[in-house]
């Protein structure tokens, strides 16, 4: 059944437990049919109250820190990855405990930690990430190939052999992009760096790969994987987060607020854009509210906005088949990746609380926020 929302409190994110399942579900037969593994990026989605379900599905973790990686370790088990554009030397120990597998963003970066996971006990396999100068993303922000990109080493920056110790590849290019965008994507990728694809044991593909969009083509998905792996002798990992927790869950909100500013409903919810959906402002992109349609010329408009001083802090206009009331509750979709991970207490706004809805149709509190946790991190 879906969610009833008069039992989710206000201002909460909401997981459905049922549809994260159904997106594991999508990825286990990628993972079982092409013969590859597939880890969950924590920095997309790190709800660890969640692993528990995640774990029946997907081989581990990746990190982009130690605290990931520890996060990791500590919640999910199973292999942890990681991936920084810079390691530390008062981090490499701890991080070195956590992983099983370290992808290093350079050459520098590689020599520099080098000895020090040569001369470990604990087996670790190292990466090197490329960049295969080709990337469709179209917004620079998400561009790890843009001119003067920090992300990864060039074909002709890499030469002919694989650095000493180093055994796998990792690329990241890709941003909800679909399966035909990986396709064009690995052509670049083999015509720059096939020879080092024969010479190593692993290439990660980074994520972006939006597998669980619905429409996406899964079949074609498989048959590039498997080719690639058997052509190379390779094992393949994908490490999405987007896709993990696509379309899996809300953020309810409340209107406390209707401001009739100059022609335009300004609305204050009991949320903040800025701060709790912060991506809405980045990217920029406009998420979809239950229940509202795109705001038409001459009809009345509302403007979904939030609790900071932030004159930006909005959403953008929207129009209901009905006025809206104060105390109305509006439901913003697809709130679960890069919302919670993102979220600040700009302004010291209220942190919308954590729950789930559970495949048994009850709803589960899972964290509520307080006073402390603002404080805390401030001193
Ligand atoms: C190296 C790397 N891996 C994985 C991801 C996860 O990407 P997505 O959430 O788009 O699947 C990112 C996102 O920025 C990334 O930079």
């Amino acid at each position: 059944m879906p969610i009833n929302f008069n039992q989710v409190p206000s201002a909460c994110f909401v997981l459905e437990e049922e549809k994260l399942r159904r997106n594991l579900e999508v990825m286990q037969r990628v993972q079982q049919e092409a013969g590859i593994n597939i880890i969950l990026a924590l920095k997309g989605f790190a709800m660890f109250s969640t692993f528990p379900l995640i774990r029946q599905y997907l081989h581990g973790t990746t990190a982009s820190s130690l605290y990931e990686a520890r996060l990791g370790f500590e919640e999910f088990g199973d292999e942890v990855h990681a991936y920084s554009p810079a390691y530390f030397n008062d981090e490499i120990d701890e991080l070195m405990r956590y992983c099983n597998h370290i992808t290093f963003n350079s050459p520098a970066q590689w020599q520099k930690f080098k000895t020090k996971i040569q001369d470990s006990e604990k087996p670790i396999s190292c990466a090197i990430r490329i960049n295969p100068e080709y990337s469709e993303v179209e917004i620079d922000l998400y561009n790890p190939c843009v001119k003067g990109t920090r992300l990864g080493v060039t074909a002709d920056q890499i030469g002919d052999k694989l650095p000493e110790g180093i055994e796998g590849l990792h690329f990241h290019t890709l941003c909800e992009s679909d399966s035909y965008a990986l396709e064009r994507t690995l052509k670049a990728v083999e015509a720059r760096f096939g020879h080092l694809l024969h010479q190593a044991k692993w290439l990660n593909m980074g994520g972006g790969h939006l597998m669980t969009r619905e429409g996406y083509d899964i079949e074609h998905l498989i048959g590039l994987l498997r080719n690639l792996r058997e052509k190379y002798d390779i094992d393949i990992i994908m490490e999405p987060g987007t896709a993990v927790a696509w379309q899996t869950g809300y953020l309810t909100s409340t209107v406390e607020d209707i401001i009739d500013s100059q022609g335009i409903y300004a609305v204050v919810l009991d949320v903040s854009i800025s701060a709790h959906m912060p991506d809405c402002i980045e990217m920029p992109y406009k998420p979809v509210v239950l229940g509202a349609k795109e705001a038409v010329l001459g009809e009345p408009a509302y403007r979904l906005g939030g609790l900071t001083c932030l004159a930006g802090d909005y959403v953008g206009d929207y129009a209901f088949d009905k006025p809206l009331q104060i105390g109305d509750r509006l439901i913003f979709n697809d709130m679960m990746h890069y919302t919670m991970v993102k979220t600040t207490f700009f302004n010291g706004v209220r942190h919308p609380s954590i729950g789930i809805w559970r495949e048994d149709d009850t709803f589960k509190m899972i964290k509520e926020f307080s006073y402390e946790d603002y404080k805390n991190k401030l001193s």
